[in-house]
């Protein structure tokens, strides 16, 4: 294997630059193939900083055209321009001085979507991790913060729109058929949040009113004629900024935002300084083109970026180290946000479901690191779900122990401290000691040790003694580099049921602090006991998951259930639904394995069907009560030598029990949940349509039949019913005559719709079984299938090795074969989208024997590739090694 760049970075190295940049001023002349970009930056050099320190800017696949100190050209002798860096010697001694670095570009040739590329004919920057040293030389690192000009040149008609950070300064006609624009952008910033747009687009308008009575213009530019599609997150935006000022105090701070929608991008979003750029799947919605699942996506990623201004733009990260400084802090903002907007239980589920289906087998497997790693060899791989969704739960925790009042003094305390500066977790932390008076030395852990961490626990009640006691007892387990861990802190938050459905006030225990119905773990063996305690009491445990951990707890089946239907914590009740509903899963999938026909125990069905009817309880909340463990949470139940096709036939056998049990019931559920006006994406509306379609597909295992999903596709008025049913009529009958024409329908009407044709790619790359992969290589074959674009090739090729566990999975190992063949296919044009699309295969060692050699050898086939980029070389070699 050969990448070209094997180095390793260090946490511990890092120390400030030699040269404190004072101001940078960028004029970019735009052309689709050979763009000139100059780039005035103003230095001194840092007090003590030896005469003899050259200066070293980074680079990356640069022309460099011309070289200049205070406007003279500098002698060759004087620099060296290597293939990464640009080396400056004999430099001033203190006095600032002017570099003049002039690059020459090739934008349309850029298909890696970092610096500066093309997408639709826009031209379009993406900086963040080290994008920008592709543009100019630079250094760039995220602890270089300076106030930033732009100039920007383009043929007028071609980009009649030129965008970048800041406000606007002016610009006018050249004579030539070109114009030019100049912004100035004075909160100083880091090079990763820099951004030029320019091009042909549309716009949305509209604007917000500041706590201070600042008047802010907000655009959101997408392509023409997509106008209308914008209105959504033009609302969630202003819902995002009302909801800052209120809930942090954070107003914004410039006289303009924008958001422009691209089709071609990376990533979800990124939060460039006063001017987001945006994946349009998270822009674009209406009801005939997008789910709830969609609207919901918008409305979290729009408050997202916006959130970053201050949780990651006015304070920054020092080093990429401590990346999860701004994306758990800033993931942990707009999951309350989210909340705030919708349903707090139904929000709190649907994150746990993520963060187990997708950061806890992360945690488990080679790719395991802490939430602020202490060496990388690509950043690129480092944007991951344990930094951003493990760092925003260990956000959370945060919160938990210090209680609201303490947590909002601590981040006002951050926000005050540190605005302006780039600064670490250890900062940060201190904050939150600092107003609490905590030791959050143990706390931090969470950010350093990597792994879930498994608690076991055992009650005892003692009638005689009147106690209650919990044998509580902490295992963090061994990860890639770390084999010995030390004990967390680990706030539980706790309940005590009682028989008649009430719950009692805590008493304070010994054996453990407790603050509130938080119960501080600390000890790796801890016994902790309540007394007084008059009858023997219903533990509830973890509530609200207020601790990312697993737990290993036998409880009674009608001790869940009492869980599930007394608890006051919604999100309690569903994991009480769960814990009954696994054990019959992972036996259906071991009896599945030996032949033999599952059993589904009866109180799981009447636990399940006694939630789904209660009609006090939220329809969004009856539909998560509902839906069973997903494959991939039975197969970590399991936890090794995992059969995919088991636990698909074990869960089936599942569904179709309680399918069956409750056929009357779905029936009329299905009925009553129909919608009664006009459509709307909000969350009520989009509960009960949840709820329904559950009720559909319960129907449907119930009757096996096709008719019911087609007639529900044929009357579907929105997208979400339609896609649903589709999803239904493929997944169940792939084969069948309704489900053929209903693909072929759904085709027809959405050709045009790029995010819509991703759904249709989708639905049938997830159709379970062997014979997928043969339709995925129909699909590719498709004209509609792009392999440019990164949507298309997520939608099609990702979600297959992610989200389809048999037919990835198939015994012979050819979907495994298939992916290498598709990483080393994309691996030279997208490095980054290969490498993640690559870290689908992160479980392959709790695979049973025959598919983990297969698995094995297709990650030896890649390895093997004659030159691969760093992000994959990476990838792949944690994999094989860890
Ligand atoms: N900072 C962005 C966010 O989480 C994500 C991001 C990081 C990104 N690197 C990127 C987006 C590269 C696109 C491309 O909000
Ligand atoms: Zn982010």
């Amino acid at each position: 294997m050969r990448t070209d760049t094997g180095e390793i970075i260090h946490l511990e190295d890092y120390r400030p630059t030699d040269f404190v940049l004072e101001r940078v001023d960028l004029t970019f002349e735009l052309d689709p193939r050979q763009t000139k970009v100059e780039a005035r930056l103003i230095f001194h050099r840092r007090e003590g900083v030896g005469l003899d320190m050259p200066l070293v800017l980074d680079g990356d696949e640069l022309k460099m055209t011309g070289l200049l100190l205070d406007q003279e050209e500098i002698a060759p002798a004087n620099y060296d321009a290597a293939d990464r860096t640009l080396t400056i010697r004999h430099l001033p001694a203190s006095a600032p001085f002017e570099i003049t670095v002039v690059t020459e570009i090739d934008p349309q040739a850029n298909t890696k979507l970092m610096g500066l590329y093309r997408t639709s004919d826009v031209y379009c920057t993406q900086c963040e991790a080290e994008g920008f040293r592709r543009i100019t030389y630079f250094p760039d690192r995220p602890d270089v913060l300076a106030p930033y000009t732009v100039n920007i040149i383009a043929d007028k008609e071609a980009a009649p729109l030129l965008l970048s950070n800041g406000n606007y300064l002016g610009g006018a006609n050249m004579g030539d058929g070109r114009h030019f624009a100049a912004w100035f952008d004075p909160h100083p910033k880091p090079s990763y949040l820099f951004a030029l747009v320019a091009g042909d687009l549309g716009v949305v308008e509209d604007s917000f009113t500041t706590l201070s009575g600042r008047e802010v213009a907000l655009k959101i530019y997408v392509e023409h004629g997509k106008e209308p599609y914008a209105t959504y997150a033009m609302d969630a935006l202003k819902r995002s900024m009302k909801w800052d000022e209120e809930a942090f105090g954070r107003e914004y701070d410039l006289d303009i935002f924008m958001i422009v929608a691209v089709s071609d991008f990376n990533m979800g979003a990124m939060e460039n300084k006063g001017l987001n750029v945006f994946n349009d799947k998270y822009v674009l919605a209406d009801p005939n083109t997008a789910t709830d699942a969609d609207y919901a996506n918008i409305e979290a990623i729009i408050a997202h970026e916006y959130f970053h201004n201050w949780t990651g733009n006015r304070i920054t990260c020092r080093d990429w180290f401590q990346l999860c400084l701004k994306e758990g802090l800033t993931v942990y903002r707009d999951h309350e946000f989210s909340a705030d907007q919708r349903s707090r239980a139904v929000k709190r589920i649907a994150e746990v479901r993520h963060l187990k289906a997708e950061q806890f087998p992360e945690d488990a497997g080679p790719l395991a690191h802490p939430v602020r790693p202490v060496k990388y060899r690509e950043i690129n791989n480092f944007y991951t779900t344990t930094v951003y969704e493990k760092g925003s739960e260990v956000t959370r925790m945060i919160a938990t122990l210090l209680g609201a009042d303490l947590f909002k003094k601590g981040m006002d305390l951050y926000f005050d401290r540190h605005d302006g500066q780039a600064v670490t977790i250890e900062d940060f932390l201190a904050c939150f000691a600092e107003v609490s008076k905590r030791d959050l030395s143990q706390f931090s852990l969470w950010y350093h040790q990597a792994g879930t961490p498994l608690v076991t626990v055992s009650t005892s009640y003692d009638a005689g003694r009147q106690t209650f006691t919990l044998s509580l007892e902490q295992m963090v387990p061994p990860t890639p580099g770390q084999t010995a861990k030390e004990p967390m802190h680990i706030p539980l938050r706790i309940g005590l049921l009682l028989e008649d459905g009430t719950e009692m006030s805590l008493p304070s225990p010994a054996g453990a602090e407790m603050t509130g119905d938080v119960l501080h773990l600390t000890e790796r063996k801890q016994t902790v006991t309540f007394e007084g305690i008059p009858s023997r009491p219903i533990l509830s445990l973890n509530r609200g998951f207020s601790a990312p951990i697993n737990l290993h707890f036998e409880q009674a089946p009608a001790d869940r259930a009492h869980i599930a239907r007394h608890e006051s914590d919604l999100f309690a009740r569903w994991q009480a639904l769960n814990d009954l509903a696994l054990p019959n899963l992972v036996a259906a999938a071991a009896s599945a394995r030996s032949g033999v026909p599952a059993r589904c125990d009866a109180a799981l069905v009447d636990a399940l069907l006694t939630a789904a009817r209660d009609d006090r309880l939220e329809p969004a909340f009856r539909a998560q009560a509902l839906a069973l463990p997903s494959e991939s949470d039975i197969a970590r139940e399991i936890g090794s030598n995992n059969n995919p096709d088991a636990i698909h036939a074990g869960r089936q056998q599942i569904m179709t029990a309680v399918a069956v049990a409750g056929r009357e019931f779905f029936a009329e559920l299905f009925d009553k949940m129909a919608a009664t006006g006009p459509f709307s994406p909000d969350a009520a509306s989009a509960g009960r349509r949840a709820l329904r379609n559950t009720a559909l597909s319960y129907l449907v295992y119930a009757e096996n039949d096709p008719a019911r999903a087609a007639a529900a596709f044929h009357s579907a008025d929105n997208m979400t019913d339609l896609s649903q049913a589709l999803t239904i009529l493929a997944h169940r009958f792939p084969d069948a005559p309704e489900t053929l024409q209903a693909l072929s329908a759904f085709k027809a009407r959405f050709a045009e719709n790029a995010l819509v044709i991703d759904k249709w790619f989708t639905i049938q790359a997830t159709i379970p079984g062997a014979e997928t992969l043969g339709r995925v290589r129909t699909l590719m074959a498709d004209p509609l299938f792009a392999g440019s674009n990164p949507n298309r090739v997520r939608a099609l090729i990702g979600t297959f090795a992610f989200s389809n566990p048999t037919g990835f999975n198939r015994a012979d190992g050819d979907g495994y074969r298939f992916l290498a063949h598709q990483i080393l296919d994309i691996d030279p044009r997208n490095p980054q989208l290969a490498a993640r699309i690559l870290t689908s295969m992160r479980s392959w060692r709790s695979l049973e024997e025959i598919r983990a050699e297969h698995a094995r050898n297709a990650l030896r086939e890649i390895a093997a590739g004659a030159t691969l980029s760093p992000d994959v070389g990476d990838i792949v070699e944690r994999m094989l090694v860890g």
